[in-house]
């Protein structure tokens, strides 16, 4: 592709839709990649980001729709493309032959929308089909718009619930935390936990999967549980479909927590299929009057099938909330969430210089709806490394979800070759090359060098060895504590050079002590920096 790209981003047409799919902000992130920036005159207004803002961050600002698509190389959207109010046409007939858009696209749900892009002999790449592997968590926007959902579901119950989240004991009487129960611990369960729990509520959770059992406790809230022996754990780190028996046991397990609790945030869900039904009529009267219920599944039929979709109802007293815009009610933040995300996966496919579809990157194949109006979708199935398939023990095996606040879900490891983590390595048999190799070399050193000096010598590769050992199999979930017992190593290191650099500058011994010395210096204090920057991430 040609240098000096432009990146367009028109307004967006849904009503109600405040979001915008680059701020002032990420669009300065697209220019470092070396695209042109383009944004139609009023696209972030609703995510208050006027045109003086882009227009300082050296946008082009451009007025109309027509105008943006037909000058961008690639346009950005948030929304998937439909009819435009203003210019009485499909905004997919603005797309023209060899342009790419990117954007929430939901193909399984909109074949009409793929097959009118495809006549339009476009390439399109949709945000919702971005894969769950460990590469892409940055470009996941599912992700991280259902981390704002979670969060912002907790926010829309406090607005309805007439107390305290927190309790309070004051001079005139005491007022009861509010007890929270949040249905489907996934990105947007473990936000709404986090946000409840922060309010100073008492929370309680449940989901089908025993793995992320952790994770809520971790977060300070309780972990239902049911008596009833199944486990929910599918492919990936997502959900499978329960029996009925196991649902007629989750249903009355809610009825019966309904009695106690004041809010219930339902996030349950399984990809492809429609929501589980959990929260029955029964459960909405065992209530108290004044309770709420937000459901984030109402757009697909809702986990309560009383709440009606993108409206404030309510029945027995309670208040039944059912938005579907909740990323879109705090546009500012999701936008720049979102066009982080677009950044992340604008800058893997190259940047403006060596922009390409490539369809051997497993994050562009699987978020490749259309290439120049061909049919890409569904892509080939990722086959989880053996360490992201699920073992028999799930508690003990599957990998946790990973708290909300950073968004990402979890990801079986990818197979692609630029994936990061160890143990993809570890388990491979040494290379008899390589063993050869070390064997020759011992031999070698053991023929020139006296007794002494093989005995240490010796025990120097042996200690390097199941170091390596050790340390490559160790999962990067136990870096941190990994990184404390290196740092230990590293003094024992520093003692030894310390014991050795007396002599004169001679003395090879010295020398390689002095080495030791800095090299295991730069080990303990880089140690204590990086344990400091993730002790941060964790400060309030
Ligand atoms: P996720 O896949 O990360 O989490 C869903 C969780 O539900 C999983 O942990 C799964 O194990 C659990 N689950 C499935 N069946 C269950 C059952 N029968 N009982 C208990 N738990 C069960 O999904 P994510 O990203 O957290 O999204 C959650 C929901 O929020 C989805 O329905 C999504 O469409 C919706 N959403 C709604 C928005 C809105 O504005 N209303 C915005 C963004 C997301």
């Amino acid at each position: 592709m040609k240098v000096g790209m432009k990146v367009g981003i028109p307004k967006e047409v849904l009503a109600g839709e405040r979001r915008v799919a680059t701020t002032p902000e990420t669009a300065k992130r697209l220019q470092k990649l070396g695209f042109e920036v383009l944004i139609e005159s009023g696209a972030g207004a609703n995510a208050d980001f006027s045109d003086d803002l882009y227009t300082a961050a050296d946008c082009k600002i451009v007025a109309g729709a027509e105008a943006l698509w037909a000058e961008a190389d690639i346009v950005l959207k948030v929304r998937e493309p439909m009819q435009h109010p203003d210019l009485g046409k499909h905004e997919a007939e603005l797309l023209r032959a060899g342009q790419v858009l990117i954007s929430f696209i939901w193909p399984a749900q909109n074949q009409e929308l793929v097959e009118l892009l495809a006549a339009r002999k476009g390439t399109v790449l949709a945000m919702d089909a971005v894969p769950r592997i460990s590469r892409a968590q940055k470009c996941d926007a599912l992700s991280s718009m259902a981390n704002i959902a979670g969060y912002r579901a907790v926010i829309e119950a406090a607005q309805h619930f007439g107390s305290f989240f927190t309790g309070q004991f004051t001079a005139a009487g005491k007022v009861p935390p509010a007890r929270v129960l949040v249905i489907g611990a996934g990105v947007a369960g473990l936000a709404a936990i986090g946000a409840a729990k922060g309010l100073g509520a008492i929370v309680r959770a449940f989901d089908t999967r025993p793995a992320v059992k952790e994770q809520v406790e971790s977060m300070g809230a309780e972990y239902l549980t049911l008596e009833f022996e199944e486990d929910g754990d599918g492919a990936g780190g997502y959900a499978k479909v329960m029996t009925d028996a196991f649902m007629d046991a989750e249903r009355a397990l809610f009825e019966d927590q309904a009695k106690e609790v004041d809010i219930i945030v339902t996030t349950a869900l399984i990809p492809g299929k429609p929501a589980p039904y959990l929260i029955t009529e029964q459960a909405l009267k065992n209530m108290r009057e004044g309770s709420v219920v937000v459901d984030l599944a109402a757009e697909r039929g809702g986990n309560c099938p009383l709440v009606v979709a993108d409206q404030v109802t309510i029945k027995h007293g309670v208040s039944l909330i059912g938005y579907t815009d909740l990323p879109s009610r705090m546009a500012n933040v999701a936008s720049n969430l979102y066009g982080n995300n677009l950044y992340h996966l604008l800058d893997d496919m190259g940047g403006a210089e060596g922009f390409k579809v490539d369809e051997d990157d497993e994050v562009v194949r699987g978020t490749l709806i259309l290439n120049e109006g061909e049919l890409r979708w569904p892509p080939p199935k990722i086959e989880p490394s053996p360490q992201a398939k699920p073992a028999p023990k799930p508690e003990a095996a599957a990998a946790p979800k990973p708290a909300a606040a950073s968004a990402p879900k979890p990801k079986p490891k990818s197979s692609s070759k630029k994936s990061h983590g160890h143990g993809g390595g570890a388990s491979k048999p040494a290379n008899p090359l390589w063993l050869a190799l070390g064997g020759l070399a011992l031999i070698a050193v053991g023929w020139g060098g006296n007794d002494d000096f093989l005995d240490h010598f010796t025990v120097f590769i042996l200690a390097c060895f199941i170091g390596w050992q050790v340390i490559w199999n160790v999962s990067p979930a136990l870096h941190t504590p990994l990184m404390s017992v290196t740092n230990a190593i590293s003094g024992i290191i520093i003692i030894g050079g310390m014991l050795q650099i007396g002599g004169d500058l001679s003395d090879p011994a010295v020398i390689l002590g002095a080495i030791a010395i800095l090299v295991a210096t730069i080990n303990v204090a880089g140690g204590f920096l990086v344990t400091q920057r993730m002790l941060k991430m964790f400060q309030r």
